[in-house]
């Protein structure tokens, strides 16, 4: 494997006091050259007289050969030399012997004859292997996170990572924006998670909150003039954490003044396409993104985040159903649930087995069963041929010839294929067939490794009803603006406003969110209410901002895309704490540091707080 860096990227500069050249940078060209390099060994092979040293460093490797015919000194030093010592040689750039070059690494054509070697500094025996990608424990990697960061795979991530924001930040300079830092101890800002407080010393029982994200700093900048603002800022949320997600993570926020929706998805679309094409360009893209309703995708996918690389498409069987014997189903309809399904093409051999494991999966996902159809026959027959005595199902039997048709027919399938059906409440047939959609493209490697499918979302609902808690929720948050044609149903119908919100999503994964906001403050104070918030609530919440949107606020949107989610993506991590340096496990813990611990009960009297253990 090739070093990224070496791929696409210009070599680093590598000239230091100590070395000339990086270890990963010697080629054919530096043959007959004397250099002098520094690094960790990656591995020793003593073969009686000569001593292998491959010596690593962030840019790759290369052999280093101690011959005692050359330099006796420096062959004794190698004898001493384990794993991970670190060392500085100075020796000749030679040609390998023929038959004997590595093909397989960058500097393999060439190798370093040693004259002279100087032992930097010994290292203990690391706890798992640095110079081989085998599975390592994860909290074992996340305590010695510096040696795993010494590891191959992880240093592509970051240096990938590296150039990524360096595109974003040149990029976005080329086009006018101003990068502008905003503080991380702020007051709390609605984003739907839990806030990190950092508590006052100064004022007994005053918290400042850290940034769920700028938001309302961002808006600011706007009403304050810096048009065109983006800044690659840290976020901090106290949620559940996944695979995709951490309490602390980037963004790379950006706000501009006097833009509608177009302004800003077609510049994500140029930022995007341009990234990839340079940055990963053995990535595909489908040019231009699609861009889809909100209603749309939950219609077909269940998801207002579906994986776009593959079909298996749903549609609503429920009319079908109606009046069917089938009792589940029926119960199902008659409490205003939803029956929908998709078809999975040429599956219906499944067996037994694989259909109880696919009803097992969706009764972990919520469900409270699965219908499968098996439509038995040859796929070249017309649908309309299909007769329910060819149909594998508990359901066959309730159903009539031209019902099994039209299922065939909504579901677009064939003989030969499977159906899958779940009924429930429309939410949770949604969860369950997008859960078991991706399911079933996993198991057929469906999605193609080397496609990213973005697409923007559209069309968003600005407020989503919360049955816990009897409210409306902002969809996404409180200042973005409802569609001013659906302002009038603000008061009447909350649900059916639409939101001038818009997501990109690739993979299967939000990449990012945004919208134009409310940029006056009736309206704004309009949405606070029907949120819930009593007036004192705003004001003490929001009465400054409020102020703001008073004084000359300019029509304004914006977008942040996670920058810790698209890495993932380019570099096809399935978890987001590969590529963070130094990220918390799914605890929230950091394992390097032992943190959150403890502070002196003098750090806590300062601070005004008593701690409750129970
Ligand atoms: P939102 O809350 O949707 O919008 O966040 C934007 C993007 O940030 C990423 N993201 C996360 N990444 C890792 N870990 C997390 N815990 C996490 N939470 C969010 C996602 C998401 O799409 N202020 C608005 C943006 C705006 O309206 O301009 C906001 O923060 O990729
Ligand atoms: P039961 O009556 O629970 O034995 O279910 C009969 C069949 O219907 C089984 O194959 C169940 O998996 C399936 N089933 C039950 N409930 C649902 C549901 N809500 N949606 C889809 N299939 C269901």
């Amino acid at each position: 494997m090739q070093w990224l860096s070496d791929i696409i990227f210009p070599m680093a500069k590598s000239k230091t006091a100590l070395r000339t050249h990086y270890c990963g940078e010697l080629r054919g060209e530096h043959i007959g050259q004397i250099v002098t390099i520094a690094g960790w060994v990656n591995r020793r092979r003593d073969h009686g007289g000569l001593i292998f040293i491959d010596l690593r460093d962030r840019e790759g490797m290369v052999q280093a050969v101690f011959n005692p015919g050359v330099s006796s000194k420096a062959h004794s030093i190698a004898t001493e030399l384990r794993v991970e010592y670190v060392v500085r040689v100075k020796g000749k750039i030679s040609p390998r012997p023929k038959g004997t070059e590595n093909p397989k690494l960058a500097t393999g054509e060439v190798e370093l004859i040693v004259e002279e070697a100087e032992l930097l500094n010994r290292a203990k025996t690391p706890p798992f292997y640095i110079n081989e990608e085998v599975e390592v424990d994860e909290s074992l990697r996340l305590k010695y996170r510096y040696l795993d960061l010494r590891r191959e795979r992880m240093q592509r991530n970051l240096i990938l990572r590296h150039r990524v924001v360096k595109f974003m930040r040149d990029f976005l300079d080329a086009k006018g924006f101003l990068e502008i830092e905003t503080p991380v101890m702020i007051k709390s800002t609605p984003e739907g998670a839990r806030d990190y407080l950092v508590p006052s010393r100064i004022y007994p029982g005053k918290f400042y909150a850290l940034p769920q994200s700028p938001q309302q700093l961002k808006q600011l900048l706007m009403v304050a003039g810096y048009d065109r603002y983006f800044q690659i800022a840290r976020c901090f949320r106290d949620e559940d954490l996944r695979a995709d997600r951490q309490p602390e993570f980037t963004q790379l926020d950006l706000e501009m003044s006097f833009v509608d929706e177009e302004d800003v998805l077609n510049l994500m679309e140029e930022l995007f396409t341009s990234l990839v094409e340079t940055i990963t360009p053995h990535l595909k893209i489908i040019k231009p993104f699609p861009r889809l309703s909100w209603n749309e995708v939950m219609e077909k996918y269940g998801s207002d985040k579906p994986d776009l690389r593959f079909g298996l498409e749903m549609s609503d069987l429920s009319d079908i159903f109606v009046g069917s014997e089938f009792g589940v189903f029926r119960t199902v309809l008659s409490e205003g649930g939803r029956i929908k399904g998709f078809a999975v093409p040429g599956c219906a051999g499944y067996t037994r087995s694989q259909l109880g494991e696919l009803t097992d999966f969706v009764r972990s996902r919520g469900a409270k069963g699965l219908v499968t159809m098996a439509l038995e026959g040859n796929p070249s027959e017309p649908v309309s041929a299909l007769a329910p005595e060819k149909v594998r199902s508990v359901v066959a039997k309730f159903l009539k010839a031209e019902q099994i048709v039209e299922i065939a027919r909504r579901l677009k399938a064939k003989a030969g294929d499977l159906l899958l059906i779940v009924a429930d409440k429309p939410r949770v047939a949604d969860s369950v067939l997008n859960s078991l959609r991706l399911e079933m493209g996993r198991r057929l490697n469906l999605a193609d490794p080397s496609l990213l499918a973005f697409a923007f979302i559209l069309d968003f609902p600005l407020f989503e009803w919360n049955e816990e808690e009897k409210r409306w929720d902002s969809m996404h948050h409180p200042f973005t603006s409802p569609h001013p044609e659906d302002i009038p149903l603000l008061d009447t119908e909350p649900g059916r406003v639409r939101a001038r919100h818009y997501d990109f999503v690739c993979n299967g994964s939000e990449v990012s969110s945004g919208s134009i906001r409310i940029h006056n403050r009736e309206l704004q104070e309009r949405v606070f209410r029907i949120l819930g918030y009593s007036k004192e609530e705003t004001e003490a919440k929001f009465g400054g901002f409020l102020e703001a949107l008073e004084c000359g606020a300019p029509p304004h949107g914006g977008i942040a895309p996670g920058v810790d989610r698209f890495i993932m993506l380019l570099t096809g991590e399935t978890n987001i704490r590969d590529v963070i340096a130094f990220p918390k496990n799914q605890n929230a813990v950091d394992l390097m540091f032992d943190s959150p611990s403890s502070v002196s009960p003098q750090q806590l009297k300062e601070l005004h707080l008593k701690v409750d253990e129970s």
